[in-house]
């Protein structure tokens, strides 16, 4: 039965390369990211998981609380024959509290939104009633509800959404439009007012990128007072992505799941799931996915840490307390853990394909409807770590990590005096290395790039069926 289904698998697989689509991996460089000697054995964090603030000497350096973006500081101008034609981000929301589904166990660390709530309203097209009140949400917990205590989370008492933007996420976001501005404002002539003719925000069905996109056009588009953002219908979304891909998901567990390759390091990581279940009282099995992957302690723990909060003591014990050694381990171990995901795995690059590639070809149609002659200048998607993850996965990243807080992809579209087109590709602000015969996404020819988006989707009706919908 399992043969059948992966020998079923492969020929749905067959059938998208014949389709035109060839899809190779590139394995990733070698680090101490996808090492598991060095994840389980080494020591330190792997970059910065306690501030939003990365030491002006260490910009560019990994900071999960606030990744590095594209900042004049740091901006590499190429040569004069270039010129800028057209620009697109994608980029993960900035820090937040907690899933509800990363709060299970309880402990003493609170969170508190008063005054910090999202706003949401409806609006009329010419002011309507809605206009004159700013609606704030406020969660609460009434005792007369029986419900409240069965669904889990151990965050009863807590104003705030989760997940919901800090404040400090708020500011994040602000600033990384501010430093976006500072950058591309000139070069690609854009106003201070956001422009649908020629710029466009857009977002997922999850709120907390309209949080972001909120503070984040302030800073791109200071005298911006209203605006609206495209999003995708949330059974068929691109961005976040939610379109049906069978065929993707059944690929993903083979490799995942079902593979030695990946449960291993589950195993081997038993002695420091064993101190955190004592703390957390979580147990063992659970069935809240504690122990399919380091995902849920990794957002559990950095996310206190992002925000000035200390690491959690047994509500039971006082001094059992997670250490910033387990702590560092665990980030080792998720970033060890996306690099395997997204790069590491032989069949991670056919997963990204098939699970990102409907963001490319709208890509790629944006980038020739520029070259087309299009109005659109800037493009800016505010997405999750599940969307840029798969970005790096489709480009083949050379060095593979987990996409932190506002981390970020820009395309930049350029044109020379021959009008020949190029692509340059941005990852925390500097050109992205691959592992791809491309190299260096600095100065592609466009051809190349739309070659390569060729050999890893084909087309929208090959991707399709690729998917087996
Ligand atoms: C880590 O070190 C321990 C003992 O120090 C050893 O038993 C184990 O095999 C090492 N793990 C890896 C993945 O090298
Ligand atoms: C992995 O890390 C260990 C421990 O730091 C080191 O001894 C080993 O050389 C590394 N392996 C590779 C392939 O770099
Ligand atoms: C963050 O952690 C680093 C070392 O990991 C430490 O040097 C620094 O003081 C910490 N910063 C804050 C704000 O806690
Ligand atoms: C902002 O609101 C005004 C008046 O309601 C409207 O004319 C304009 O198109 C809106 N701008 C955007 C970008 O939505
Ligand atoms: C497991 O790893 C080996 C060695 O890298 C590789 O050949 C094999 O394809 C992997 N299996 C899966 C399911 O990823
Ligand atoms: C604390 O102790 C109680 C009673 O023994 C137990 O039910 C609960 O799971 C423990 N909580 C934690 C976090 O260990
Ligand atoms: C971790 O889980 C506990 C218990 O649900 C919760 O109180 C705490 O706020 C969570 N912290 C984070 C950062 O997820």
């Amino acid at each position: 039965m399992a043969a059948s289904l992966v020998l079923f698998a492969s020929l749905q697989l067959a059938a998208l390369a014949g389709a035109g689509a060839t899809v190779v991996h590139y394995p990733p460089s070698a680090s101490n990211i996808n090492n598991l000697t060095f994840v389980l054995n080494g020591t330190g964090a792997p970059g910065i998981f306690n501030s939003s603030v990365t030491p002006e000497k260490d910009y560019g350096e990994y900071n999960w609380c606030n990744m590095p973006h594209v900042r004049v500081q740091e901006y590499k101008t190429p040569s004069k024959e270039y010129t800028l034609e057209y620009v697109e981000i994608i980029q993960r929301h900035h820090k937040r509290t907690p899933y509800a589904s990363n709060t299970f166990f309880k402990e003493d660390i609170t969170w508190n939104c008063d005054g910090e709530g999202p706003v949401v309203y409806g609006k009329g097209p010419s002011g309507t009633s809605s206009d004159v009140s700013v609606i704030q949400w406020s969660a609460y917990t009434d005792s007369q509800n029986p419900w409240t205590n069965t669904v889990g989370p151990g965050f009863v008492g807590t104003n705030c959404q989760l997940p919901q933007i800090t404040s400090g996420g708020l500011e994040d976001s602000h600033e990384h439009g501010a430093d976006i501005r500072a950058v591309y404002a000139e070069r690609l002539g854009l106003g201070e007012t956001y422009d649908e003719t020629t710029n466009q925000i857009r977002v997922t069905n999850n709120v907390i990128t309209s949080q972001v996109a909120g503070a984040l056009v302030k800073g791109l588009f200071p005298l911006t007072t209203n605006l609206s953002v495209l999003l995708q219908s949330d059974t068929y979304d691109s961005l976040e992505p939610v379109y049906s891909c069978p065929t993707a998901n059944s690929l993903f567990t083979s490799y995942t799941t079902d593979s030695a390759n990946w449960t291993d390091h589950l195993t081997a990581a038993a002695p420091l799931y064993a101190k955190l279940d004592a703390v957390s009282g979580t147990s063992n099995p659970d069935s809240g996915g504690w122990h399919t992957s380091f995902d849920h302690y990794y957002d559990n723990l950095s996310a206190k840490l992002c925000h000035g909060k200390p690491l959690p003591c047994s509500v039971n014990d006082t001094s059992l307390c997670v250490t910033m050694d387990e702590a560092n381990e665990v980030f080792r171990l998720g970033n060890w853990e996306y690099s395997y995901y997204y790069r590491d795995a032989p069949a991670s690059t056919q997963y990204s394909a098939l699970h990102y590639g409907v963001f490319f070809l709208e890509l790629k149609a944006h980038l020739e409807a520029a070259m087309d002659g299009g109005k659109i200048k800037y493009f800016h998607n505010i997405a999750h770590d599940g969307s840029v993850s798969p970005v790096l996965g489709f480009l083949q990243i050379a060095t593979m990590v987990w996409p932190g807080m506002g981390s970020e992809v820009v395309f930049e579209l350029y044109k020379n005096a021959e009008k020949s087109y190029f692509m340059r590709v941005l990852w925390g602000g500097q050109p992205m290395d691959t592992s791809t015969p491309m190299g260096t996404l600095d100065m592609v020819p466009v051809q190349t790039f739309f070659d390569y988006i060729d050999s890893m989707v084909g087309s929208g009706a090959e991707l399709l069926s690729a998917c087996g919908v």
